[in-house]
């Protein structure tokens, strides 16, 4: 038996020599340091294993996010974020049609206000918004509802062609509870939200990324690929330099403009108590490749 499986693992090692996306035995898929998932799949892709991915995998439900899948993806970020070879985590639904439809409709279809309130509904989902390490969503279909406020809570958002985004909240009578309005304002300006807010209808990918939610379109079948190439970019820098970047882009979310630069300054000044900061510039002149150590 134990043979048999290290036959299979080899023959999925060799597999993944070819395609990123197979870079972890999908023996392993479903386990993960440690723990035990149901309803995504997380793996380590890129050349050097620097990539954390996590795949929604609900499919028969569209990748609705249920409070047990939002549960395992918290799981999965703080193993990424822990994890010292991840620079850059990939977020992606399985198959081509839904990256999430949104929150699970049939669980919320039952709850009471005192339930929501009282419980805090949906206060677990904005793990993903305060990660540290960068988050690259690639949205393969459609990202409806809490499916597009998770893309959002994402760092960057690739498209496949086939993508739609939208915030169909208000034909259920509820509006968008985990960002919708404010982000998609943020993102896309106040007409466009507004539109999509009240009609409920969704946009395709060519138009989120004329507005500006998106980044990249890309057919299909190299939408994960791409996703993974700019995310093992990312993970080629310094781990520390990252967040403080990242850290930075995001506080204009937040900040004022004097606010912000004031912000950003300090973070620059910061960079230069890094060896990362020193190393950096020492390669360029030099003329080598620089070789950072995350401190
Ligand atoms: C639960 C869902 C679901 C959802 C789809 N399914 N979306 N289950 N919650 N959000 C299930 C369907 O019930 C069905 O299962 C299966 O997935 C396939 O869906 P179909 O509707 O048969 O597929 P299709 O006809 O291709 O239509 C695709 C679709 C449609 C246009 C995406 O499924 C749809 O409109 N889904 C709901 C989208 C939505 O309103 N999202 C916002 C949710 S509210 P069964 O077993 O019945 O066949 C929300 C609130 C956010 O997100 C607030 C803060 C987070």
């Amino acid at each position: 038996m134990a043979a048999l499986r290290v036959t299979v693992q080899k023959l999925l090692q060799a597999r993944s020599a070819v395609s990123p996306l197979l870079a972890v035995p999908a023996l392993s898929r479903a386990c993960h340091h440690g723990h035990h998932f149901e309803y995504i799949n997380v793996s380590k892709a890129g050349e050097k294993q620097n990539v954390g991915m996590i795949e929604l995998n609900r499919p028969k439900a569209l990748n609705a996010l249920c409070d047990g899948l939002m549960g395992e993806v918290k799981t999965a970020l703080e193993d990424f974020e822990a994890d010292k070879e991840v620079g850059c985590i990939v977020l992606t639904g399985s198959g081509q049609k839904a990256f999430a439809a949104g929150a699970d409709i049939k669980e919320m279809s039952i709850r009471k206000f005192q339930e929501v309130f009282g419980g805090n509904f949906l206060s677990n989902w904005s793990h993903l918004a305060d990660t540290t390490k960068p988050v690259i969503a690639a949205v393969n279909g459609y990202a409806l509802g809490g499916g597009c406020e998770i893309a959002m809570m994402c760092d960057i958002i690739y498209a496949s062609e086939k993508a739609r985004f939208g915030q169909p909240e208000i034909a259920l009578g509820t509006i968008p509870g985990a960002g919708g309005t404010q982000r998609l304002t943020r993102a896309v300006g106040k007409s466009l939200a507004m539109e999509m807010v009240l009609t409920g209808l969704p946009i395709t990918a060519q138009e989120a990324q004329q507005a500006g939610l998106v980044s990249k379109v890309f057919p299909p079948d190299q939408l994960v690929s791409e996703a993974i190439k700019a995310a093992e970019k990312i993970a080629s820098h310094s781990k520390l330099v990252v967040a403080m970047a990242k850290e930075a882009v995001n506080a204009s979310q937040e900040m004022t403009l004097r606010e912000g630069v004031h912000f950003e300054k300090r973070l620059f000044h910061a960079s230069f108590a890094t060896n990362d900061r020193k190393e950096g510039m020492a390669a360029f002149v030099e003329k080598r490749k620089a070789e950072f150590t995350d401190s």
